[in-house]
């Protein structure tokens, strides 16, 4: 089973900092999970929300902040927001990545990162992930041509949402853990699909996804989750 580091070691270090990742590897994670944004330079930048409010001591949208401004700011025990290549470029080939969508229309310029990275590598699955609740990015990356691996995010609609991973050859769906049942297990085994599941923070939830046989989980603390 896949453990993977949400937003690095959410629970450990300042969510999506390179402090969280190096964290999560350190816990010997398989794949660290981050979520991506575009900012108003074009920049790929490693954060959850659409703004800087919560996480940094900054406001406004990311979209409306230029990648200096944005490296300015403190995300938390001094660590600055990253940029998707400063975490490729340390990360890459070290441990798994998974890459989640956010901002509409960050598949394009991902998809423009990767192929760099990609270049002299094929991933294996389990190396790289890209990720979305957003079925039209994933649709627009895969129309990109450049076979990167991905996972469509469930959380509601799931009838549709496994038809939508089948259709656009996703290797994985990630339904949110209380989705999880026998019966949703078979259906994504009939379709040949991966199961990840988030956000696994404890022992009793822990127990109850890796019963029904999930591929791999999501935590915040992979120190708690030990197998
Ligand atoms: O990819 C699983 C999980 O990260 C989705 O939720 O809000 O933490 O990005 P969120
Ligand atoms: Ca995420």
């Amino acid at each position: 089973m896949l453990l993977i580091g949400h937003r690095g070691a959410a629970a450990l270090a300042p969510e999506n900092t390179m402090m969280s990742f190096r964290k999560a590897m350190a816990l010997k994670v398989d794949m660290i999970e981050l979520d991506v944004h575009v900012c108003s330079t074009g920049e790929i930048v490693v954060i959850h929300d659409e703004t800087v409010d919560r996480t940094t001591n900054g406001s406004g949208a990311v979209s409306d902040l230029s990648l200096s401004e944005i490296r300015e700011l403190d995300a938390g025990l001094g660590e600055k927001i990253p940029t998707l290549d400063g975490v490729m470029d340390i990360f890459f080939g070290k441990v798994g990545i998974n890459i989640e969508l956010k901002g509409k229309g960050s598949y394009r310029p991902v998809g423009k990162t990767l192929e760099k990275y990609l270049a002299n590598k094929e991933p294996k699955h389990g190396d790289l992930l890209v990720s979305s609740f957003k079925p039209d990015e994933l649709l627009d990356l895969s129309d990109l041509g450049q076979d990167i691996p991905m996972g469509y995010i469930l959380e509601d609609h799931v009838e549709m949402g496994l038809e939508f991973a089948s259709e656009i050859g996703a290797w994985s769906v990630h339904p949110r853990k209380d989705l999880l049942d026998v019966q949703l297990m078979n259906e994504v085994r009939s379709r040949g699909l991966k199961v990840l599941t988030w956000t696994v923070n404890d022992q009793n939830w822990l127990k109850k996804v890796t019963t029904l046989g999930v591929d791999g989980i999501f935590t915040d603390d992979p120190e708690l989750v030990s197998f």
